[in-house]
C-alpha cells in the first residue's frame, strides 16, 4: 500500500489489521518505513564477507522459488530491487538491503538464497546450510528469519528440517505464506489453519502466520506492519535537518 493510495482502502485497511491485533500506529509506521530509501549493501557467499552488523535485521528463508525476492520487493514497492526469477536457484547470495530514511537505516533486510531444490547437487546443499545456519547462529543483529512457505505447498519437510535447525539457535522465526492469489480466497484460511497446526510443534517459531501476495499485495501491509515493529524505533522520530 502507497501513501496515494484512496482514503477509503487505507480505512478498510487498518479496520481489517487492527481485527489481526495490529493498531493503526503499528500500520502506519510499516507504512511510512517501507517508503523510506531502501539500498542494495552487499551480496555475500562468504560468511567472512558479510557487512559489519548494524541496523536490526530480518531476513527472508525459505524453500527455491517460494517468492523470497518478490515479497523484498513488495514490501519496498521496488520491483527490481531483488533480482527474481521462474527458475529455482536464482538468489545465491546473501543479500543485504539497507531500510530507513537518508543517512539513518533503520532496518536492514536479507535476502537468503533457497532449499530445497530437489536437482541441487549434494555439495551445493551443504554449502547453502553451512554459510545460511553460519549466518542464522551468529549473527548479533538478526532479529527475526521469515520462513516463507508457499500458500499451495504448505510445509514440506525441508521446512520443517530449517525451523528445526532455527529451534536449535536463540533467534525467532515466524511462518509468512506466499503466493495467496494462486489459491482460491475460500482455500486460504483452511492452509493457514493447517500451517499453524504444523509450526505447533516447533518450540521457537513465532504463533502468527501471515498470508501474503507480491501479485495481489495481499498481507504486505500487515507484514510491514510487523516487521516495523523490530526496527530501531529512534528512526522514526528521525527527520534529516532542513538545510
Ligand atoms: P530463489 O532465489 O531461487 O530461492 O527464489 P525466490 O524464493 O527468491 O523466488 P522469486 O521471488 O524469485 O519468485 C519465484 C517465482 O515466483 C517468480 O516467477 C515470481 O514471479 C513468482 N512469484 C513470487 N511471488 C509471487 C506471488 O505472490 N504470486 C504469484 N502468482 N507468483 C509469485
Ligand atoms: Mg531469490
Amino acid at each position: 500500500m502507497t501513501s496515494d493510495e484512496p482514503r477509503d482502502t487505507l480505512e478498510a485497511a487498518k479496520e481489517a489489521l487492527e481485527g489481526k491485533g495490529l493498531t493503526a500506529g503499528n500500520i502506519e509506521a510499516g507504512r511510512w518505513l517501507f517508503a523510506q530509501p531502501c539500498d542494495f549493501v552487499r551480496g555475500s557467499t562468504d560468511i567472512e564477507n558479510l557487512p559489519p552488523p548494524g541496523a536490526p535485521e530480518v531476513c527472508f528463508a525459505g524453500r527455491s522459488n517460494v517468492g523470497k525476492s518478490s515479497l523484498v520487493n513488495a514490501l519496498t514497492g521496488r520491483n527490481t530491487l531483488a533480482r527474481t526469477s521462474n527458475t529455482p536457484g536464482r538468489t545465491q547470495e546473501l543479500n543485504f538491503f539497507a531500510l530507513g530514511p537518508k543517512g539513518y537505516p533503520a532496518l536492514t533486510l536479507v535476502d537468503l538464497p533457497g532449499y530445497g531444490y530437489a536437482r541441487e547437487t549434494r555439495s551445493r546443499v551443504e554449502q547453502w546450510t553451512k554459510l545460511v545456519m553460519a549466518y542464522l547462529q551468529g549473527r548479533v543483529a538478526l532479529q527475526r528469519v521469515l520462513v516463507l512457505i508457499d500458500a499451495r505447498h504448505g510445509l514440506k519437510d525441508s521446512d520443517h528440517e530449517v525451523m528445526k535447525l532455527l529451534d536449535t539457535t536463540a533467534v525467532s522465526y515466524q511462518v509468512v505464506l506466499t503466493k495467496t492469489d494462486k489459491l482460491k480466497a475460500a482455500e486460504v484460511g483452511p492452509r493457514i489453519e493447517e500451517v499453524r497446526q504444523g509450526i505447533r510443534r516447533h518450540v521457537a517459531a513465532h504463533p502468527k502466520v501471515i498470508a501474503t501476495s507480491s501479485v495481489k499485495g495481499e498481507g504486505i501491509a500487515e507484514l510491514r506492519a510487523e516487521i516495523a515493529s523490530l526496527a530501531d524505533p529512534e528512526a522514526f522520530r528521525y527527520k534529516p535537518r532542513s538545510e
